[in-house]
Order: C-alpha cells, then sequence, then structure tokens
C-alpha cells in the first residue's frame, strides 16, 4: 500500500479504533497520566506512531501541558502528516503552549538500543504496532529506557482470530494464510498473529505486573446510523476496503490460489457495498507499571 493509501487507512482506523479502545483500561490510563503530570512532567514515547491519532487521543484527554512527546517510526512520510495533523489539532483546540513534540523516522530496534541509557522515559506507549515486531526485544528495549514505576500502556493489540459474516467457504483457508502471513520474517523480524500470548509471557517472564487488561476488538457491523441511514460510516467503508487490501497482498504473497482469493475479495467488496460486511478482528489492550 503506498504512502498516501496508507494514510487515508490510518486516518479510517481512528474512528474504529476510538470505538474499541477498552474504555475501563483506558480510563486507569488517563488517570495515573493526570496524577504523574501533578508531580513532573510526563516524558512519554510512543513507538510506531504512524500520523499521531494517539497523541491526539492523549492532548484530548489530559491537558496538554506539562508531557513531552517522542515518536518514533519508521516511516518519514506518515511522522510528517503526524506533525502537520498535531499542530492543527492544536491550533483549532486550544491557545496554550504547544507541548513538546519530537519526531524520529527510525527503525524502532535501532532507535532504541542507540539511545543514551540516561534518558528515561516515563511512559512508553504501542498502539496497533507490536504485532509487527520481535515483542522481547523491543519491549525490553523500551523498558531499559524507563524509570520504575513507568506505565507500559499497550493497545490494539491483536491477537489471532479475524472473522468476516457472512461466511464463505474459503473463508478458514485464508484467515489461515493470512496469519501465516504475520509471522513471515519481514526486515529484521517475524512479526505474530498472536501478540497477546507473547505480551503476557514476557511480561510474566521479567515480573512487570499488569494494572489492567481487556479486550478492544474491532467490530465493525453494518447498524443504524445517527443520521438515521443504515450501514456503514463513510470511515468505515474506507477503513474495511483497506484491510481487505491487505487481506489481499498478505494472502497471494503466500501463493494462495489467485482465482479463489479474487473472486473471495470480489464477494466481500460487493458486502461492503451493499452494506453487510461483519468484520471482527480480536485485541487486546493491557497496561502494566515497570517495577
Ligand atoms: C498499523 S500501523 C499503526 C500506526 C499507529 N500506531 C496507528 O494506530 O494509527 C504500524 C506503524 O508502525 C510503523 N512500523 C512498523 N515497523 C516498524 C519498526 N520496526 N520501527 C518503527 N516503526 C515501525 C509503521 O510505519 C506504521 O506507522
Amino acid at each position: 500500500m503506498n504512502n498516501k493509501r496508507f494514510i487515508q487507512y490510518l486516518y479510517a482506523k481512528k474512528t474504529t479504533d476510538d470505538r474499541s479502545l477498552n474504555l475501563r483500561v483506558w480510563l486507569v490510563f488517563v488517570n495515573r497520566l493526570k496524577k504523574l503530570k501533578k508531580q513532573k512532567q510526563a516524558r512519554i514515547l510512543e513507538l510506531g506512531a504512524g500520523i499521531g491519532t494517539m497523541c491526539e487521543r492523549l492532548l484530548e484527554a489530559a491537558d496538554p501541558s506539562g508531557m513531552s512527546y517522542t515518536m518514533l517510526d519508521d516511516n518519514p512520510a506518515l511522522l510528517k502528516e503526524a506533525e502537520v495533523r498535531l499542530k492543527r489539532w492544536y491550533r483549532k483546540n486550544t491557545s496554550g503552549i504547544m507541548p513538546d513534540l519530537s519526531f524520529h523516522a527510525l527503525e524502532a530496534g535501532a532507535w532504541l538500543s542507540g539511545r543514551p541509557p540516561d534518558i528515561l522515559f516515563d511512559v512508553i506507549l504501542a498502539h496497533a504496532f507490536l504485532d509487527l515486531v520481535d515483542i522481547r526485544v523491543i519491549l525490553g528495549n523500551a523498558l531499559s529506557l524507563m524509570d520504575p514505576g513507568g506505565l507500559v500502556y499497550l493497545t490494539i493489540n491483536y491477537d489471532g482470530l479475524t472473522d468476516f459474516y457472512p461466511s464463505l467457504p474459503a473463508d478458514e483457508e485464508i484467515i489461515g494464510c493470512y496469519h501465516e502471513s504475520m509471522r513471515a520474517v519481514k526486515g529484521a523480524y517475524r512479526g505474530t498473529d498472536k501478540s497477546c500470548a507473547e505480551i503476557f509471557r514476557y511480561l510474566a517472564d521479567n515480573r512487570i505486573p499488569i494494572l489492567d487488561a481487556g479486550a478492544s476488538d474491532w467490530a465493525v457491523v453494518p447498524r443504524l446510523l445517527p443520521d438515521g441511514s443504515s450501514g456503514h460510516t463513510e470511515e468505515e467503508r474506507l477503513f474495511l476496503s483497506a484491510i481487505l487490501s491487505m487481506v489481499e497482498d498478505s494472502v497471494s504473497g503466500q501463493g494462495f490460489d489467485s482465482g479463489t482469493l479474487m473472486s473471495w475479495i470480489e464477494e466481500r467488496r460487493a458486502q461492503i457495498n451493499n452494506g453487510t460486511l461483519v468484520y471482527i478482528a480480536h485485541q487486546m489492550d493491557i497496561l502494566a507499571r515497570k517495577p
């Protein structure tokens, strides 16, 4: 997917993420962040920050003053978009001083391991990111840059279940192949289709206490909308279309029969157009504290 389409996807994904984030875990996190900001400046690091949607959520939920926010992503075009978007948000929504935002277009593992260990963070965030990397390496490096008591808020962690409805005969094979593609080596890492299992194992092995955890499934369901229409919202149609493109690209990369894949994709796209497609992806949010 080129940068323009990926940026559109991340914009569209935000509304589904907003509906999906686990509210209880979010509130525990935001309350702790507010308490922290009363004591000192909160130094926040986000891994795989994309176009800055999580930063925007935090600026909205917690007073932006008293925060420094470092965004890391290996795609410079996304960070450029994040900078423009956050500055625009800030001008529109507040007259206060812009918080200290910094943007680093580098691979997360390289950036974390090359960082001086005396510059520490109070909060580490990773949103829809950890399934793409070696979780042990990335979390290990990130936690080494935190003082004890630091908060680790890991959200939209995919955990092995995708469903599309109405069911089609090729679903099982296509979703199986999609999961296989997530486990393939890409760049420096082998990703995973079971990121929660790996995160929980990492936290247990390193005796890192969990403060709370809960489901944050994407459930994109045609429904009666507030404007009286029914089906999906405009953003959801864009989001679903991008998800189908990602499934198509990853499954065809696994050598899956192209005719079967093409007719499955065509049928699923028709279900977006006629407002009948249901898409579920099981994910979890986890909040932990460095001991
Ligand atoms: C699924 S997107 C999520 C973006 C953002 N967190 C959001 O949810 O809107 C994953 C992001 O991680 C970035 N990324 C992937 N692998 C990376 C790596 N090894 N180091 C840094 N960034 C990476 C991608 O460029 C992309 O922006």
